[in-house]
Formats: structure tokens, C-alpha cells, sequence
């Protein structure tokens, strides 16, 4: 059994080839960062026009590399949402497109399912329950999972997503899209605990996150302290800054584990690349003796291989697919 796996959620267009037993046959990914670079950030209608000229192209080198013909696939995955509406529907389309033709299921896959896929892509045999940190671009969630498939949602991000705040403060100080892997650098040799951040707490629901406090505390720091792209002390603020930001995160998900006593961590999502964070995460699931997951950079970001995943797993769990031309996108 084959597995053509499509995702265009946002800025990256990928297709992947599993096979009926999870092995990866090619993952094919596509970044747009040098085109939204310039702008600081995503702009969705270059980023679905990017989708429509690229998506046909990897497709076709996601089926050579994987030594698979179109006729051969058996289910087709598609990402459904959230992500931007217009990169969305380039992807869906596609996948529509060929499922037709083909008369082949088609499978519409949640993209924030898809990021948690991509720890059980890598580890089979995750202990339940488990409790899973999503930190993407776009969202930043704690779930608890009681088996697989089985997600329950414990707390979410009141206003900015964790790599948007990395994003916008990286964008502020002139540094470039997307900010993450830049701050990751600038800061690698700066001092942690240089600039001062509290950490941000929700009263009335503990496990909910907020980003907002510590960017506006970020504004402060640099204004005060005259934080500049070329400054002395800019190695120093993005150290304290990501640590501010993954304290936050390994804050929470602390929280969660008193609470509800899982057997396993899973850290997933874009920024779970980011190896301060990666280091806190693995260092605090030590400490509590519980086994920790985190995918490979590589499958942390959006890729094709997780959504073929899903689907696949989906799939074995006995949830039926067809052909639906009427599966429509949703932006969130
Ligand atoms: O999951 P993802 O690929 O896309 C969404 O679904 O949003 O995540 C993209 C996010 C961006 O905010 C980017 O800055 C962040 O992941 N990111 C990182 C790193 N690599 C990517 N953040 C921190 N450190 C990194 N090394
Ligand atoms: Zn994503």
C-alpha cells in the first residue's frame, strides 16, 4: 500500500510517499522563506500563487524519489486546515484532482493533528496517556492524548502563538523571516539570564498560554537597553528572550503533568526545532522521570510526511475516506 501525502498549509509546499507500514519513501519539502523574507512575514497571497506553481513539480519529484507511479497510490491526504485559506485550497484542489482521476479515497487531515503525527511517525510505541506541547507558527497548545487518535484540548494560546512572538520580535529588530532559527543563532553564545522576564500566568485558566506580556516586556528590554541589530548586547537579550519563551511553554506543561499524571511527553510543532527549548523540554521530563519525544527538526516543521501519517494510521484504525469532492477547506 501506498500513501501520497500533500500539505500546503502555509508557507512550505510538500509531498511525501509513505508506505502501508510507515516507511517514508520521500518527503519533499519546498520553503518560501526567501520570498516572504523581505516582508517579515507570510504574505498569503504570494504564498498560495508560490503553491500553484511549485505543487505540481513536488508531487512529481515526491513519486521519482520515491520510486512510486500516481496509479500506484492507493490513498490520497490532503491538509484540510487550519492554515491560510487561499494555500489551502491549492493543495486541496490538487489532491481532489488526482483522487478523481484515480478513483482513489481521499483523506482531509487536520494540520495540528498532523504535528503531533509526527512524534508516532518516529516513535511507535509512545506510552499513553501521554500529554502533547504543539508549538507552531501559528498555534501553541497543550493536548492530552488517552490513546491514539484521541486528543483532548487542555489549554491554547490567548493571543500570540509562541513562534509568532519569536517571529515578530525578530522581525522588529530587523533580523528576518522566519525569526526562530535566526534568534536561535544570534543567540546561541548570549547569556540566559541577562534580561530579566517574568513568566506569564493565566489565573482563571492556568494551562492557557499568553505570548503578549513577554513580548511587550521584549519592546521594553529593548528600548531601555538600546537592543540593536548590530549592538553588543543583542546576543544577550534573544538568549534571555527564547529562555523567557521556553520556560513559558515548559511552565505549562508542567502544570499539566500534576495534573493529569501522563506516562509520556511529546514536544511537536515548528519551533519545537528550537534546541533551548528542545533542552528545557528534555531536561524537565527527566527530572519527572518520564519518557520524552520529540520529532526530528526535519518533521518538527510542515511537512508531507506527517499528513500522509495520519491519514495512513487513520486509515488502519478503520475510519472509512472516499472520494468527497465536496471536502472543503477551513482557515482555522
Ligand atoms: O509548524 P511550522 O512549520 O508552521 C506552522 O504550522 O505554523 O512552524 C513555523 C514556526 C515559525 O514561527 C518559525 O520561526 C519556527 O517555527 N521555528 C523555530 C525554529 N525553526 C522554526 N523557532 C525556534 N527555533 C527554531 N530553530
Ligand atoms: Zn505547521
Amino acid at each position: 500500500m501506498y500513501v501520497l501525502g500533500i500539505e500546503t498549509s502555509c508557507d512550505e509546499t510538500s509531498a511525501s510517499v509513505l508506505t502501508g507500514d510507515f516507511e517514508v519513501l520521500s518527503n519533499v519539502v519546498l520553503s518560501q522563506d526567501e520570498i516572504h523574507a523581505p516582508y517579515g512575514g507570510v504574505v498569503p497571497e504570494l504564498a498560495s500563487r508560490q503553491h500553484i506553481k511549485s505543487i505540481d513539480i513536488i508531487v512529481g519529484e515526491a513519486l521519482s524519489r520515491a520510486g512510486v507511479g500516481l496509479s500506484s497510490v492507493d490513498l490520497f491526504a490532503v491538509t484540510q486546515g487550519p492554515g491560510l485559506i487561499g494555500s489551502l485550497l491549492v493543495g486541496l484542489s490538487f489532491a481532489k484532482g488526482l483522487a478523481y482521476y484515480f478513483k482513489k479515497p481521499l483523506a482531509g487531515i487536520n494540520h495540528l493533528e498532523a504535528h503531533i503525527e509526527a512524534a508516532f511517525l518516529e516513535n511507535r510505541d509512545i506510552p499513553f496517556p501521554s500529554l502533547a506541547l504543539l508549538v507552531s507558527g501559528g498555534h501553541t497548545a497543550l493536548y492530552f492524548l488517552e490513546q491514539r487518535l484521541s486528543y483532548r484540548l487542555l489549554g491554547k494560546t490567548r493571543d500570540d502563538a509562541a513562534g509568532e512572538a519569536l517571529d515578530k520580535i525578530a522581525k522588529f529588530l530587523g533580523l528576518g523571516y522566519p525569526g526562530g532559527p535566526v534568534i536561535q543563532r544570534l543567540g546561541a553564545s548570549g547569556d540566559p539570564g541577562a534580561f530579566p522576564f517574568a513568566r506569564p500566568r493565566m489565573k482563571d485558566a492556568p494551562l492557557d498560554f499568553s505570548f503578549s506580556g513577554l513580548k511587550t516586556a521584549a519592546l521594553r528590554h529593548i528600548r531601555e537597553a538600546g537592543i540593536a541589530k548590530d549592538g553588543p548586547r543583542l546576543a544577550d537579550f534573544l538568549a534571555s528572550f527564547e529562555e523567557a519563551v521556553a520556560r513559558a511553554l515548559v511552565g505549562n506543561l508542567s502544570s499539566a503533568v500534576d495534573e493529569y499524571g501522563p506516562q509520556s511527553l511529546v514536544l511537536c510543532g515548528g519551533v519545537a526545532r528550537n534546541e533551548r527549548l528542545r533542552a528545557r523540554f528534555q531536561e524537565y521530563a527527566a527530572s519527572r522521570n518520564l519518557p520524552a519525544y520529540i520529532p526530528s527538526p526535519k518533521m518538527c516543521t510542515d511537512n508531507a510526511a506527517m499528513t500522509a501519517a495520519l491519514a495512513l494510521e487513520k486509515f488502519g484504525a478503520g475510519i472509512p475516506f472516499a472520494t468527497d469532492l465536496d471536502l472543503d477547506a477551513y482557515p482555522r
